[in-house]
């Protein structure tokens, strides 16, 4: 039976496993899926010998740079996004990096919630791991302007220096925002502190814009209470990108794309639930 993982640390937590045994269950395909711990320091190791049989594996905290620096080849999208989540072993025993999180994100907005990003005006928050890996699917979608925004300002500014040539990207300060965005993705790990990033309500044109925070729980998020709060049209939270990036990893491995959809529903039942 082919083999297929996730490693992390810490890794107990992951959903992965029941993500991929739906997807393998759904599309009549025999494999097996677990959650493997791999040591912080040793995540090389750890790869290279599941490799050794092993047909594909997913990356999660803190090791998708280290999957970067593993790889014999990566895809442009995962070159760009500077991480690797998605492993596979090719027919020639070499391994292919691939990050699918940025792929994720897109399919959950434009096709489950339905937000069309053409033209439109979107805001990405944060400039760490998770922003860099949005930010070429992001523009594939022909906004009309991305603006990437951060604490630390020179990250946001390396960012879009890094992806001005795909289309019109640019970066800004909190401080320096005012204007109503149709979009505001929130990129942040400030929704895990409890916290919501220092930007003014004015950012949210009432009944109009989404908001969409890549952190999920029970409950609404810091980020997605505070923009209920300032009239948001709609508010979405990262469980749909996790489920889509497993699902466009599933399609690298398997071709053939499973459904998402009832997989999600399920994971959100589980969570009120929880
Ligand atoms: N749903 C999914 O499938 C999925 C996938 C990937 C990531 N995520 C989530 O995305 C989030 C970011 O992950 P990451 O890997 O990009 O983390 P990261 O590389 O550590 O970057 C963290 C970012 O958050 C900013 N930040 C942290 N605390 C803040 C605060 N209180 N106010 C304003 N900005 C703050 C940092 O700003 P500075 O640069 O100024 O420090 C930085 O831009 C996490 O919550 C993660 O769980 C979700």
């Amino acid at each position: 039976m082919d083999r297929y993982v996730v490693f992390g640390n810490p890794i107990a937590h992951s959903k992965s496993p029941r993500i991929h045994a739906v997807f393998a269950q759904q599309t009549n395909l025999s494999l097996s899926y677990e959650a493997l711990l791999a040591p912080l320091d040793n995540f090389e190791g750890a790869a290279r010998q599941f490799f050794v049989e092993g047909k594909g594996a997913n990356v999660t905290v803190p090791f998708k740079e280290d999957a970067y620096r593993l790889v014999d080849q990566l895809t442009p999208r995962a070159q760009r996004a500077g991480a690797v989540n998605t492993l596979m072993k090719r027919e020639d025993g070499t391994l292919l990096g691939d990050n699918t999180d940025g792929a994720g994100l897109v399919r959950d907005l434009t096709v489950n919630a339905a937000v069309d990003l053409v033209s439109k005006r979107v805001l990405v928050l944060g400039a760490g791991g998770a922003a860099r890996g949005v930010i070429e699917p992001l523009l594939g979608e022909s906004p009309r302007q991305l603006v990437v925004a951060n604490r630390t300002f020179a990250k946001a500014q390396a960012l879009a220096t890094l992806f001005e040539s795909l289309g019109p990207v640019t970066a800004a300060q909190f401080a320096d925002l005012d204007a109503p965005f149709d979009v505001i993705i929130n990129a942040t790990s400030a929704s895990l502190g409890g916290e919501v990033p220092a930007i003014p309500g004015t950012l949210i044109a009432p009944g109009h814009t989404v908001c969409y925070d890549m952190m999920y729980g029970k409950d609404l998020t810091p980020f997605n209470r505070w923009a209920t709060q300032q009239g948001a049209a709609q508010v979405l939270d990262g469980l749909g990108m996790l489920v889509e990036q497993a699902a466009e990893a599933f399609t690298l491995w398997r071709g053939v794309r499973p459904d998402a959809g009832p997989v999600l529903a399920q994971l959100r039942r589980e969570l009120a639930q929880s």
